[in-house]
């Protein structure tokens, strides 16, 4: 995946543990120390071994860490980072979430060949919405779990995941989240 979203990880670590801690994610995962340039793309190996590594330094399970990275993701690097382009996807949840392949589109000459996820939103089930996620890679539903209440929280609303249905699809994912906003 793209530098960006390892960089991201760092400074997740940096910020709520320091330094020190980052250190020994960094040294546990065996990545190279160069591995966090945004714009370069890196094995997705490169990120599956820094979230474990965090993961065991943490003594968490490594979905645990791939939903705090999903909320930091959101509060910290889309927010911060890309905020016009955030404000320019949404102005709600739903709305925002419809959009959200737009967004990756848009982005895509920046990111050559990047392999972004796509998203389908279904407002009718059944007095809920459903979410489907659609990726390339598995092992990301709990990062998407961080993600959706990390972006509840920034548009300021209240979100409940009811159902979480993952599914192996080829070499890639498909999840069905079923989820009430407040
Ligand atoms: C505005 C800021 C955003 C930017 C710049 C951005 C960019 C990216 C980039 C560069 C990747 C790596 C893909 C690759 O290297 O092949 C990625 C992956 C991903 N993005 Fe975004 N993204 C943004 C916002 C979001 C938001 C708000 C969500 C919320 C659902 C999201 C969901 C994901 C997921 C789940 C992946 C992991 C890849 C996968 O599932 O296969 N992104 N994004």
């Amino acid at each position: 995946m793209y530098g960006v979203v390892n960089k991201s990880l760092k400074e997740m670590m940096i910020i709520q543990f320091g330094d020190e801690r980052w250190q020994k994610v960094l040294d546990k995962s065996g990545v190279a120390s160069d591995s966090f340039l945004s714009m370069r793309a890196y094995d997705d190996d490169v990120t599956y071994k820094l979230a474990q590594a965090a993961a065991d330094e943490l003594e968490i399970d490594l979905d645990d860490a791939l939903r705090a990275f999903g909320v930091h993701w959101v509060e910290h690097t889309a927010a911060k980072e890309y905020s016009a382009l955030m404000r320019a996807t949404g102005q709600d949840m739903l709305s925002f979430l419809e959009n959200l392949n737009g967004l990756h589109d848009r982005i895509s000459s920046t990111f050559l060949d990047y392999r972004p996820p796509s998203f389908l939103v279904d407002r009718d089930a059944a007095g809920a919405v459903g979410v489907l996620y659609i990726s390339e890679r598995v092992g990301l539903t709990p990062f998407v779990e961080g993600l959706l209440s990390g972006l509840a929280s920034w548009f300021g609303e209240t979100m409940d995941i009811l159902e979480i249905r993952p599914e192996e699809v080829g070499s890639g994912e498909k999840t069905y989240f079923l989820v009430k906003m407040g």
